[in-house]
């Protein structure tokens, strides 16, 4: 029997009790990032559908709240977005701006009725404390799309209308509204780009800044793909960059010619961007569900089951004129460091001998090295297990090695080494790494590569090293927090 604690992240989020998936309508207001999620509150596998909810004022302390919807006479709360109503389009608030939750009611098939799936509002005049459904539920029907669903709504400023971004099986739709009450069909994206294996699901859009270049703004459109058997990778996010004119997407030519997926590890899914952030903040940020629906019902936990990534920035970054996602950690994180090692140009030997003093469990490590040399860091080393994560200059490659990490043996498809090509990079490069209970979030090179990837080792495997092939080779900086 394993002990209900075992496993729980310390600085990721995760439900007090029984099954969570999807993070769902992620907005600020007032001062609070809310997070709901795709939660089963009365089991540790999938089941009927309802918002969990928690708060936080940081993005790394959260509250969790009491459910804020659950099922009714149209189904169960599938995954959706939430937006502050400023000018109150929805007519749901007196004077004063309030919270829209936009989700996907999903009825299951019965009495010889196929599953239907439309899209619902419900709205909050206390912060989101407590929320009402809409009289007039569903907003949004399709007669012949089967998965329709995972709403992502943002106001367009140009348009001065609600954009809703919608899966539709193996597209994305987009719907245009004055009042989010109302929809109308604008455009269908993705039949002839991006990968197909799977199910398309919670969509998401948004405009960005281009890194180091002053007046160039792209859209991105993320696109979480499900589980396809055929493929170890399980379920993943693509994205594409390219141009928005408030009703058609339009891809640059690297989306119309390459699939490029959003991390490299296996544990990222179904993560969207928080709404509402304020402008003078400017940043987009990120949480993804930390798992796959390749083995999300496996995993070793007792009691709960599902944890979240760390929050993320998202930038983009213009390389041999093609624009190019990247995912850095929130620079909230940097409040809750607690130094332990700071070392400056160590030889791998050196840094091997200190680090052996350490017994860690969940820390970050940040090293910088020449960007031609290769190291190997072991974390979550016990006498039987150990989690590698690698960087190799000369194949330009990031890994993380999880065949011995721990518990691997619930699914064929969980042990596994995963790689990241990284640009190549010119003097030194950086690696950063969160390890917690049951998690490895690796971000190379400023974000260009990162890999996510659940593991589970024994709470004694505490051990942290290093290694080079040259065990004089010099590492420019090592830091353990
Ligand atoms: C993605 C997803 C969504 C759906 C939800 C159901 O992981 O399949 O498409 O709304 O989970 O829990």
């Amino acid at each position: 029997t394993i002990e209900k604690q075992h496993h729980r992240g310390t600085y990721h989020f995760s439900p007090k009790e029984n099954w969570m998936n999807d993070p769902n309508g992620m907005v600020y207001f007032q001062g609070e990032y809310h997070l709901f999620f795709q939660h089963h509150p009365y089991g540790t596998t999938w089941g009927p559908m309802h918002w969990g909810h928690a708060v936080s004022k940081d993005l790394v302390v959260w509250e969790e709240l009491p459910i804020a919807l659950g099922p009714d006479e149209h189904g169960m709360i599938f995954s959706g977005s939430a937006v502050v109503d400023w000018n109150n389009t929805t007519g749901f608030f007196d004077g004063e701006p309030g919270l829209v939750a936009i989700f996907t009611h999903h009825a299951e098939a019965a009495d010889n009725k196929p599953a239907v799936q439309c899209q619902s509002l419900a709205y909050s005049r206390d912060n989101g404390r407590t929320w009402v459904k809409y009289e007039h539920n569903p907003v949004l029907r399709h007669e012949s799309y089967v998965d329709f669903r995972d709403p992502k709504v943002f106001w367009h400023e140009p348009s001065q209308l609600w954009v809703m971004v919608l899966a539709c099986g193996q597209t994305v739709c987009l719907y245009r509204s004055p009042d989010l009450k109302s929809w109308t069909f604008a455009s269908e994206f993705g039949k002839d780009v991006g990968f197909h294996n799977g199910v398309w699901e919670c969509p998401d859009l948004f405009p960005l800044q281009v890194d180091g270049n002053d007046s160039g703004t792209k859209w991105v459109l993320l696109v979480s793909i499900g589980d396809d058997p055929a493929f170890a990778e399980g379920s993943r996010t693509q994205y594409f960059t390219g141009d928005f004119d408030g009703e058609r997407f339009k891809p640059d030519r690297v989306s119309r010619e390459t699939i490029r997926w959003l991390d490299s590890g296996r544990d990222n899914y179904a993560g969207v961007s928080w709404s509402d952030i304020p402008a003078e903040d400017g940043r987009r940020l990120f949480i993804g569900w930390m798992s796959n629906w390749k083995y999300a019902n496996l995993t070793p936990t007792a009691g709960w089951r599902g944890a979240m990534t760390i929050p993320r920035e998202i930038g983009l970054q213009l390389r041999n004129n093609e624009t190019w996602l990247t995912q850095q950690p929130a620079r909230e994180l940097l409040a809750y460091r607690r130094p332990r090692i700071n070392n400056s140009r160590i030889t791998a030997k050196a840094a091997a001998a200190v680090l052996e003093d350490l017994q860690l469990s969940n820390y970050e490590i940040r090293v910088v090295l020449d960007a031609a040399n290769s190291l190997d860091i072991h974390v979550r080393v016990g006498s039987k297990e150990k989690t590698v994560i690698g960087y190799n200059g000369s194949a330009s490659e990031v890994f993380i090695d999880r065949t011995q990490s721990g518990v691997t043996d619930f699914h064929p498809d969980f042990p596994g080494r995963h790689t990241a090509m990284i640009p190549e990079q010119e003097g030194t490069l950086e690696l950063r790494i969160f390890v917690d209970q049951a998690s490895v979030e690796v971000f190379a090179g400023g974000g260009q590569a990162v890999l996510t990837d659940l593991i589970y080792p024994a709470p004694a495997s505490t051990g942290l090293t290093v290694f080079a092939a040259d065990d004089r080779m010099i590492i420019d900086s090592l830091e353990v927090y």
